[in-house]
């Protein structure tokens, strides 16, 4: 097991080590792993013509780190307790011992339908054990496996299986969601229409509702299960071969494939899960994201599995049957540390008081939050009622890029703030920055947040163009990493993050580009523009506002216009990405060279008078109607 800090003492000491001695530090944690072959080099970077690589030429299989390394000691010991939508059905759980069957013989079944190393496999499925299963199971082969959130289009996920021309794809008949049931092989069924490159399609039966069922590409989980060898020997990989592909949305273009490899990713999800929720063996430990998000790839699945922890999967959503569903699960499993986000905690406050007022959760050690930033409010609801005034809240910011977790408090240990970060994780060196480059250094200074040195499980690459990864992340400023996020340290030192800089929006901890959002509502045949900004949202943290200029507007039709513009990016990309406002403007504001204004925009969507210099644009007129537009559509 990774070493673990448990005193503030403790963290200075590691914190200083780990800078002034970077590969010293991290060498010393993956020795805690088990290696067939011990690495050539600890790390080989370059941040001006961006590459890294650490401990290249080390051989090993991150499934052997889960399962081998961990069943002499915990073979017997749950691994997965899976939690259904519908608490009435049963839960499902998986020891080490029985989970690295299903694996294993799920691995065999990947190999029956000609995966092998480095093959891309697509997952688009619900909240169930098969999922990690399944991703485990790429993991044993050397597969990349590319998760797509079950909440996207039929074409966002076909862009990312062309993208990453993945080989199979596995799903679900359907999923389940609160009331809802989701047809997710209806949504495969029609992307598959334009993926050449798909050669089976795994279904597990899920709901058991009726599905279209294409000879030759279609099979069903069950039958490739049945009677399939037990034993898969692990495929061994070199620390820098890929791991996974997760697409994420950019200030510009398509959704990128973030590349994760095996031996950084592994080392970084153990140690920071181990240290940021002070886990300690037997503890149950809840995440409750979906594992479609980085968040439920490091926290459910790798960082848990990795150091023997066991871990909740949960399928359902916060409010269903009723808003007190959490905390039954946290009660029915004696859960002690439990990971959410900011948005889940706002929605349960709108709820209301009762849900929480004698709610007595004894279990509780520690709580968690990650995606967005934290209002103070929500902070202390969190604080006070769910973990009882006594559990500390580890407010976590980090990336899909980042791999795990950066800045933290570490539980119990780092004393916390509301609404700040805290400190750095050892062996991440944070660097704020103006905007002309120039390092602010010292205590109570803001800027953008930079990381000037690297990190074993940082993403090392776009899949398949390594171009837009310079320049999405080290082109703005020499040298450094940078994040895309607003930062304040404050006099103590503690970082405070302000949210994207970029032409990012965070919607309910969901990050999407304005830019994908603008491409699907120009795709309606009555627009000819149009500009998306975020908002404040008191629930959802940002909501998304759309500016767009129609060719004509049918008379009396405002709405339904506006519906169908609302379905339409519904159906290009995902309802996450839905327009919570959409204004009709005459034009958009411009600069001379024909770019628009944004500024302005996302200052009239969050009601805010102080538009700064609007001179340099050549339709300054527009600004009053659009603000007049506003205010009749917000009042
Ligand atoms: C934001 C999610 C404030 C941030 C793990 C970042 C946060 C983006 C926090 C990454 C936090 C994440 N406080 N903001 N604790 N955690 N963010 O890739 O803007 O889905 O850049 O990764 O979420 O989102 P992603």
């Amino acid at each position: 097991m990774v070493p673990k800090i448990t005193t503030l003492s403790g963290y200075l000491h590691e914190y200083q080590k780990s800078v002034a001695n970077p590969t010293g530090f991290w060498a010393n944690i993956a020795e805690t792993f088990y290696w067939h072959k011990k690495w050539d080099k600890i790390l080989e970077w370059d941040f001006h013509n961006p590459k890294v690589e650490w401990f290249k030429g080390g051989k090993l299989n991150i499934t052997e780190n889960i399962f081998e390394r961990n069943l002499f000691l915990r073979g017997e010991q749950k691994a997965i307790i899976w939690e259904p939508n519908d608490p009435n059905e049963a839960i499902r759980e998986f020891t080490y011992n029985e989970l690295f069957v299903e694996v294993q013989k799920f691995a065999n079944v990947l190999k029956k339908h000609g995966v092998r190393k480095g093959d891309r496999v697509a997952l688009y499925m619900p909240m169930i054990p098969e999922l990690s299963i399944a991703m485990l199971a790429c993991a044993r082969i050397g597969a990349i496996h590319s998760i797509v959130f079950a909440g996207f289009s039929a074409k966002a996920l076909a862009e990312r299986i062309i993208d990453a021309e993945a080989k199979v794809v596995i799903t679900a008949d359907g999923g389940y969601r609160a009331h809802k049931v989701l047809r997710l092989k209806d949504v495969v069924d029609e992307a598959l229409t334009q993926c050449p490159t798909i050669s089976s399609n795994i279904v597990v039966k899920r709901t058991g509702g009726e599905v279209v069922w294409n000879e030759g590409v279609d099979y069903w989980w069950h039958d490739e299960m049945e009677g399939m060898e037990e034993v898969a020997p692990a495929e061994i990989l070199d620390a820098e071969d890929p791991l996974f592909i997760l697409y994420t949305s950019g200030s510009t273009g398509r959704p990128k494939g973030v590349l994760h490899t095996v031996g950084g990713y592994m080392i970084y999800t153990a140690y920071t899960f181990r240290n940021v929720f002070q886990y300690s063996s037997g503890d149950v430990f809840f995440c409750a994201a979906d594992i479609g998000w980085i968040t439920g790839h490091s926290y459910i699945v790798y960082g848990p599995l990795l150091e023997g922890a066991i871990s909740v999967m949960f399928e359902g959503i916060p409010t269903y049957p009723d808003a007190g569903r959490y905390w039954d699960i946290i009660r029915k499993h004696e859960v002690n540390q439990f990971y959410t986000s900011p948005t889940a905690i706002r929605s349960l406050i709108a709820e209301g008081q009762e849900w929480v007022q004698d709610v007595n959760l004894p279990s509780l050690r520690v709580l968690g939050t990650v995606g967005e930033p934290i209002n103070e409010e929500a902070w202390h609801w969190y604080h006070d009622h769910v973990g009882d005034n006594r559990c500390p809240i580890v407010d976590t910011w980090w990336q899909t890029e980042t791999g795990g977790i950066m800045i933290s408090a570490i539980a119990g240990v780092i004393p916390t703030k509301p609404a700040f970060a805290s400190l750095p994780l050892p062996g991440i060196q944070p660097l704020i920055v103006d905007s002309e480059g120039n390092k602010l250094c010292g205590k109570g200074v803001q800027g953008n947040l930079c990381i000037k040195f690297p990190w074993p499980g940082m993403a090392r690459s776009h899949w398949g163009d390594h171009k837009r990864y310079v320049e999405s992340y080290f082109s703005q400023y020499k040298g450094l990493y940078f994040t895309g996020d607003g930062v304040k340290r404050d006099e103590d030192g503690y970082y405070r993050i302000l949210g994207r800089m970029d032409d990012v929006i965070n919607v309910s901890g969901h990050r999407l580009g304005t830019a994908e959002i603008e491409n699907a509502i120009n795709e309606h045949p009555l627009v000819s523009e149009s500009a998306v900004v975020g908002f404040p949202h008191a629930i959802k943290g940002q909501g998304i506002y759309a500016y767009v200029v129609c060719t004509s507007i049918p008379k009396n039709a405002e709405e339904e216009l506006k519906n169908s513009i609302k379905i339409g990016v519904s159906k290009m990309i995902s309802p996450i990405a839905r327009p919570d406002q959409i204004q009709f403007v005459n034009g958009l504001p411009k600069t001379r060279s024909g770019k628009i204004m944004r500024r302005i925009l996302k200052k009239i969507a969050a009601k805010s008078t102080d538009y700064g210099d609007i001179s340099t644009l050549t339709n300054p007129e527009i600004v009053e109607e659009i603000i007049e537009g506003n205010h009749k559509l917000i009042k």
